[in-house]
């Protein structure tokens, strides 16, 4: 039997990943959550989309990630599915989708394959999550992990805040990363931790890091969308870059559109359909005489003449 690229030829896949690792090139990443959003970042050439649960916060509104469900997950997921060509999607298992034992688990990553057509899951924690990883790689999922700040554990750490600070948490984080490697993680993600300590863990693991306030020695780096445009409502984190202002761009388009439709200055003529002038006649005898036809006024002066 012959074995083909077909059309994985031109795909990043996460052995892609590790050959970007070997040989130093950056792995740029991105999050998306939508069929426009995931077309403009793979059109851009984006090595990896992740449909990240902070869909929660930024697309859906709540206070942190913890509420976002699979089924919501899913249904945005199948969206950036359609966009995607190039890049590796990856999903994030929302919180609470893989703390229900290992069927329940492999359940819910197998249907962000099968429904979703994810290439590959995320998964916050540390070596804790070392079991459940091992069982939905056996499944032929890979997996990516994710340790230092890991939104889901808001709670514990008692709000959004640097990780791996003291001799005692980053001997921990080391540890994690270690372990997450040895489990056969495709990437690790590493959020907002000391840059220090994220140039080491890079330097230590054979997977490639993939980093969010973890500072520029990482294998990559990937920032959430709504951050880069512009389109979060709060004030960005240190780590941000916001490359553009899309929402006082949008705010603005929509501010004019709202005055056009007040002063009557939108829908102009432009914008609106006229009939044929035979068909004006029988209308309105005061239609402008100057109407032009277009495709749509022939076809219903034709099924007029057909009718009569
Ligand atoms: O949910 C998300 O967007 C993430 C990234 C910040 C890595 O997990």
């Amino acid at each position: 039997m012959s074995v083909t690229t077909g059309e994985f030829g031109h795909r990043i896949t996460v052995q892609t990943l590790s050959e970007k690792k070997r040989k130093g090139e950056p792995i740029v990443s991105l999050t998306a959550y939508d069929y426009a959003t995931a077309r403009l970042a793979d059109e851009a050439g984006v090595d990896l989309i992740l449909v990240g649960d902070s869909l929660a916060q930024v697309v859906l509104g709540y206070d942190t990630t913890l509420p976002v469900t699979m089924d919501e997950m899913l249904h945005h997921t199948r969206a950036v599915r359609r966009a995607v060509r190039h890049a590796l999607l990856v999903v994030d298992m929302p919180f609470g989708s893989y703390h229900a034992g290992v069927t329940k688990t492999v359940e819910n990553a197998v249907r962000f394959f099968k429904d979703g057509g994810a290439e590959a899951v995320k998964v916050e924690g540390g070596a804790a999550r070392v079991p459940i990883i091992r069982h939905i790689i056996a499944t032929e999922i890979p997996v990516i992990g994710h340790i230092g700040l890991t939104p889901q554990s808001v709670h514990r750490m008692g709000g959004y805040k640097v990780q791996g600070k003291t001799a005692k948490d980053i001997d921990t984080l080391l540890a994690d990363a270690v372990a997450l490697d040895a489990a056969g993680v495709s990437a690790l993600v590493l959020e907002g931790i000391p840059r220090e300590v994220a140039a080491r863990i890079s330097r230590e693991v054979a997977t490639p890091t993939i980093g969010i306030g973890a500072g520029p020695e990482c294998d990559g780096q990937i920032l959430v969308f709504h951050d880069l445009a512009g389109l979060a409502f709060n004030p960005p984190a240190k780590f941000v870059r916001r490359y553009c202002n899309a929402g006082e761009l949008i705010s603005e388009a929509i501010h004019s559109y709202r005055d056009d439709v007040r002063s009557h200055a939108f829908p102009a003529d432009a914008q609106s359909y006229h009939l044929p002038r035979e068909i004006q006649t029988h209308l309105n005898e005061d239609a402008p005489k100057d109407a032009i036809g277009d495709e749509e006024a022939t076809s219903v002066l034709k099924r007029k003449q057909a009718e009569s």
